[in-house]
């Protein structure tokens, strides 16, 4: 917990970046990885296998997006770059380690980029302002051959909501729905062909028979996302990480865009 607490502050960030806990979740997500590698490994293979069967038809030397890359656990970037492509990352928040590793390689680029465009402003929101809406980021992203979004979609309102909420911040009621959407239509103006990996359900099991479960995604996203290529479990906290007596499973699904890369799709 200390050591956690001084990697908070010694890690560099804007202040609205800590202020809404990327830089507390990032560390945690690294320290949860860390305690429950074996149980994340079957998910970590999926997100890698996919991107590496959506990168396969790419021309040589193709700029590969990877927004909501983190700490680079489920992101193949050695054999991307293996196959000649050029990386870009994209996130909140990247913590030294994973900037250190490829800081001397100029075909990684590291964006600190909020892809909502909505930290900011909710951040410096003053009480006589109209609510804010999830208008369109403003996209200071280059282009890119493929764009994969990563883990990242059903992640983007939580921190917003949380942080509106607790200071009595007014968000309009489809707030959610328009986010997500944002995203999409991100994803598309980025680049033609795109990867979307994002976790549709989160499981509750007390016990082997029974779980308490939780739409991740909105409906409206759902139907617009269409039939995912591919559905698999990420055992996220297994017992005794939560709670002792229950674990908690994301169901993870997999659009690609294009004709479908992997022979299960
Ligand atoms: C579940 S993690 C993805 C896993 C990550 N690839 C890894 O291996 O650590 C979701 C990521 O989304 C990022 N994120 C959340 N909201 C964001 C935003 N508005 N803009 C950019 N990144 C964001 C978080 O910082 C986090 O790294």
């Amino acid at each position: 917990m200390i050591l956690e607490a001084l990697q908070h502050f010694l890690t560099p960030a804007a202040k609205e970046v800590k202020a809404l806990g990327f830089v507390r979740e990032s560390i945690a997500i690294e320290a949860r990885y860390k305690r429950c590698r074996r149980a994340w490994a079957g998910h970590l293979d999926k997100c890698q296998q996919h991107i590496l069967a959506a990168a396969s038809d790419l021309k040589e030397k193709a700029t590969i997006m990877i927004i909501g890359s983190g700490a680079l656990h489920d992101a193949p970037v050695d054999e991307l770059l293996l196959l000649g492509h050029r990386i870009v990352l994209v996130d909140i928040v990247h913590l030294a380690k994973v900037r250190r590793k490829y800081a001397q390689n100029d075909r990684v680029t590291f964006f600190e980029h909020d892809v909502t465009g909505l930290i900011k402003p909710l951040f410096d929101w003053q009480e006589a302002a109209p609510s804010l809406t999830a208008a369109k980021a403003k996209n200071k992203l280059p282009g890119a051959d493929l764009a994969v979004s990563l883990n990242i979609l059903s992640q983007l309102p939580i921190n917003l909501i949380t942080y509106a909420a607790r200071r009595h911040i007014p968000l309009p009621g489809n707030f959610e729905n328009a986010l997500l959407a944002d995203h999409l239509d991100l994803l598309s103006d980025l680049a033609p062909k795109q990867l979307i990996i994002s976790d549709l359900e989160r499981q509750y099991w007390a016990d082997a028979d029974a779980a308490q479960r939780e739409e991740a995604l909105p409906k409206d996203i759902c139907q617009r996302l269409k039939e995912p290529c591919d559905i698999w479990d990420w055992h996220i906290a297994p017992k005794g990480e939560l709670d002792k007596n229950i674990s908690l499973r994301h169901k993870v699904a997999c659009w690609p865009s294009g004709k479908s890369p992997l022979p299960s799709c």
